[in-house]
């Protein structure tokens, strides 16, 4: 099915000027940018979009690296946007990921790894409503 995915491009990939060699990854993959921003996250935002992984040993460490730098806020649209977009990301750890993914050609470590992108319809939804409104997504 057609679906929207949520990506960040990550403060180690804007620092590294990376934002277009990513959007090309991306979009030759298939997938459709129909909407972006860059912006600069909050402590409060990061907090909340990182709510699930609070307890994790690694939370402080993780809001702090999303907020030490401007981000890049996306959506992915595609036939099944967010499984394709998990397989072009590669694995979390880029120790990890296959050759020929985002975060084996750019990631440094599991923490600044380069890329975010849902992991499901219902937190890919959530996470677009955090950043977006209706009328900044064209299709
Ligand atoms: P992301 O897909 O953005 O969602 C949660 C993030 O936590 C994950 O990518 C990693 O970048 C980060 N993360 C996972 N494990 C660790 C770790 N051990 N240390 C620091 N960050 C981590």
């Amino acid at each position: 099915a057609l679906e929207r995915t949520f990506s960040i491009i990550k403060p180690d990939a804007t620092a590294r000027n990376l934002t277009g060699a990513i959007n090309a990854m991306i979009e030759a993959a298939g997938l459709r940018i129909v909407a972006q921003k860059r912006v600069k996250m909050t402590r409060e935002q990061a907090e909340t979009f990182y709510a699930v992984h609070k307890e994790r040993p690694f939370f402080g460490e993780l809001v702090d690296f999303m907020i030490s730098g401007p981000v890049v806020v996306q959506v992915l649209e595609g036939e099944g946007a967010i499984a394709k977009y998990r397989e072009v990301m590669g694995a979390t750890n880029p120790e990890n990921a296959a050759e020929g993914t985002i975060r084996k050609a750019h990631a440094q470590s599991v923490g600044e790894n380069s890329v975010h992108g849902s992991d499901a319809p219902e937190t890919a939804a959530v996470e677009i409503a955090q950043f977006f409104a209706g009328n900044e997504i064209v299709g």
